[in-house]
């Protein structure tokens, strides 16, 4: 996304990627997005399938006490969203990239990031036999939560805030048409369901689960069972079944960086901070902290000046920890923290009972979950 923004205004870059294109491109990720996501991609010029695969939804049920309640974006908020793959839009930027023969390297080994401090960092790293070096103004560290990026900023430079939840999720992917035309989110005595989808055939589904379950427990019957269970509601909606075919654990933290930025290294997306599934916004976040950065340094290429620059890390972190907030309350309001069926579980019905009951209760669903606004323009 950045490569191509910069791309769009004459910044060249090298993007420098530890796993394989297949990887990247067949693993199945997040895949909900908010319009300022969906404008990223048509300001890139990299939208045509999204424009033409990608579900448009209007809303999102809620489901708690055998009920379904529905909760209108369009109507609240003028906005929606739009499922489509993370590995999707990783295809498409992939091939804009390969299409105008711009440097991508996959499967390079040893990367490093050097001299961070001063105006003329690098890159290294080596790809086959050959050792490559870049020479930049600018790292920027998409790397992920486990990158190299984060870690080489001094941890007196630094400081991180984390919390982890007591659960996780099992996520499957099934050959079957989704049932529901919007995303189910439900909360049951036996813990939280999601019911969401890819595409007019493959069904998305979890549950919550131990942190340290060991997923030979769970056989596709017993996965049924269980999502049967937990999305019933009294309207005699109905999942249709299917043949699973990718299977996974997802654990569930919050975790934020206080700097995104040091020296000539900013970072970006899950480098810099991770969000529990619930509100659909890791993905969207990343993709923010992109449009500030591009912002940033196509400002200073044309005018010289770093303010943009000296302001990225304060602005994406005062967004950030409001979507961090949306984020740790959809997981509180969602899940089971224990099993008993006590005041907590009882407090979060009233909840989710007031939130789909109340106007301004949904509006601030409904405003967090098409997203908060971006406080930097398009850079194209
Ligand atoms: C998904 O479809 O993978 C998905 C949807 C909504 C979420 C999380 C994941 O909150």
């Amino acid at each position: 996304m950045l490569g191509q923004l910069l791309h769009l205004n004459n910044i060249d870059s090298v993007i420098v990627e530890n796993r394989s294109k297949e990887y990247v491109t067949d693993r199945v990720r997040a895949g909900v997005l908010e319009q300022g996501t969906v404008d990223l991609m048509l300001a890139s010029g990299v939208a045509a399938r999204l424009t033409r695969e990608g579900l448009r939804h209007e809303g999102v049920w809620l489901a708690f006490n055998g009920d379904r309640h529905h909760v209108n974006f369009t109507e609240l908020t003028g906005k929606s969203i739009v499922v489509y793959g993370q590995n999707e839009i990783l295809k498409d930027y992939i091939e804009a990239r390969e299409a105008l023969r711009l440097p991508l390297y996959f499967e390079a080994s040893d990367v490093a990031v050097e001299e961070i401090e001063s105006a003329r960092p690098r890159v290294t790293f080596r790809k086959e036999n050959t050792h490559y070096r870049v020479d930049c103004d600018f790292i920027a560290g998409c790397d992920g939560f486990h990158g190299i990026c984060r870690q080489a900023i001094p941890a007196t430079a630094i400081r991180t805030f984390d919390k982890t939840f007591p659960f996780a999720w099992l996520g499957i992917l099934a050959h079957a048409a989704p049932s529901s035309e919007e995303l189910v989110y439900a909360l049951h005595e036996r813990g939280f369901a999601l019911y969401s989808m890819r595409s007019p055939t493959v069904t998305r589904l979890y549950l919550q689960c131990s942190p340290d379950e060991d997923i030979a427990h769970w056989p596709d019957e017993r996965i049924w069972l269980e999502l049967r269970t937990r999305l019933k509601t009294g309207d005699d909606w109905q999942i249709n079944e299917g043949v699973i075919f990718q299977k996974g654990i997802t654990p569930m933290r919050s975790f934020v960086t206080d700097v995104m930025r040091y020296g000539s290294l900013f970072l970006a997306g899950d480098a810099a901070h991770i969000v529990p599934p619930t509100g659909a916004k890791g993905l969207n976040l990343a993709a923010a902290d992109i449009r500030v950065l591009a912002h940033a340094i196509v400002s200073y290429y044309r005018t010289g000046a770093s303010d943009e620059l000296a302001n990225y890390s304060e602005k994406c972190l005062r967004r950030i920890w409001k979507v961090q907030r949306f984020s740790w309350w959809m997981t509180s309001l969602f899940h089971r923290f224990g099993n008993e069926v006590d005041f907590d579980y009882h407090r979060q019905l009233a909840e989710l009972d007031y939130v789909t009951s109340s106007r301004a209760g949904m509006t601030t669903l409904a405003e967090n979950y098409v997203g908060l606004p971006i406080e930097a323009p398009i850079p194209v």
